[in-house]
């Protein structure tokens, strides 16, 4: 079957509402287009149990910072189609800013306690434009389940929070991060990295594992397991560090001791050059 693309919210929400009459589910895989295999990671996933799979493409002026990356951001609407194709989706939905944000559009979506910290503290306003166009994307769409990649983690805990406060009744599915075989998270944005940054950016995955092996071994104590993060991360001069922690998985929460039942986030972000890269990993306290 040849790819369904829709521009037009009033044209998505009548497609998706024949399709849920006709008693067939909707997964929603929201993106911001220049996919690579992670996009398609999600995609698959999605195909295993829905009848129909939505991506949305859309870069989100709303979430950028005005000294961000909006205008030379990634796009490549050709090769995204046929890797939504090839991924198995069958329906692309593809607004203009326009379509998205009219001239008269006036509101704001703001997921506040879980938004403050590390990507919120460097980002002011981006999670309220995530979770904007998130709602407004599954307004559109209708999706029973919607599917995030857990590269953003903060991303997928502040969707998870708005579904629940505003009872938007959609199930949301957390895939893990694809990785290259040297062990860089996928991003759209690695395109900004130079061969030689590729090889240094590296550093983030091993300052993470080095940081995992640190709470293997049994230390809850924050500073302790956040310094040897850095440690590792200062062996590249060429990376500035934002922040490099540790936090609840939960609740993004950060004591000073944490407690050993608890399953753990390692999350960072910095640049490498002009380009930020973040990453994180998860460690539960039953592995
Ligand atoms: O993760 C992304 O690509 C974006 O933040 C999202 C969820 C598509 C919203 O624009």
């Amino acid at each position: 079957m040849p790819l369904t693309i829709i521009h037009t919210v009033q044209e998505m929400q009548a497609l998706s509402d024949s399709l849920r009459m006709k008693g067939k589910t909707i997964a929603c895989v929201p993106t911001m287009g220049y996919l690579h295999d992670g996009h398609a990671s999600l995609i698959k996933e999605a195909v295993k149990n829905h009848d129909e799979v939505i991506t949305t493409i859309f870069v989100n002026p709303m979430q950028f910072g005005p000294n961000e990356d909006f205008e030379r951001y990634p796009r490549d609407s050709e090769r995204d189609m046929a890797i939504i194709e090839a991924s198995g989706g069958s329906i692309l939905y593809y607004p203009s800013v326009d379509e998205m944000y009219p001239p008269d559009y006036q509101t704001t979506i703001s997921v506040s306690n879980i938004s403050k910290r590390f990507e919120g503290a460097f980002r002011p306003g981006h999670f309220e434009g995530v979770a904007t166009v998130v709602a407004k994307l599954f307004g559109a769409t209708k999706p029973h389940t919607a599917f995030f990649g857990q590269k953003d983690y903060q991303q997928t805990l502040i969707i998870k929070q708005m579904v629940k406060d505003l009872n938007m009744g959609i199930n949301i599915a957390i895939v893990p991060t694809l990785r290259e075989s040297s062990g860089l998270a996928m991003s759209s944005r690695n395109v900004y990295l130079s061969d030689e940054e590729k090889k240094q950016a590296l550093v983030l995955h091993s300052a993470l594992m080095a940081g995992h092996s640190k709470i293997q071994t049994g230390t809850r104590v924050r500073a302790e397991i956040e310094q040897v993060m850095i440690d590792i991360l200062a062996t590249c001069p060429d990376f500035t560090i934002q922040y490099a922690s540790v936090a609840e998985a939960e609740t993004l929460e950060t004591p000073d001791i944490f407690n050993k039942n608890k399953d753990l986030v390692l999350l960072m972000a910095g640049f490498l050059g002009k380009t930020r890269l973040i990453d994180n990993i998860l460690c539960l306290s039953k592995s």
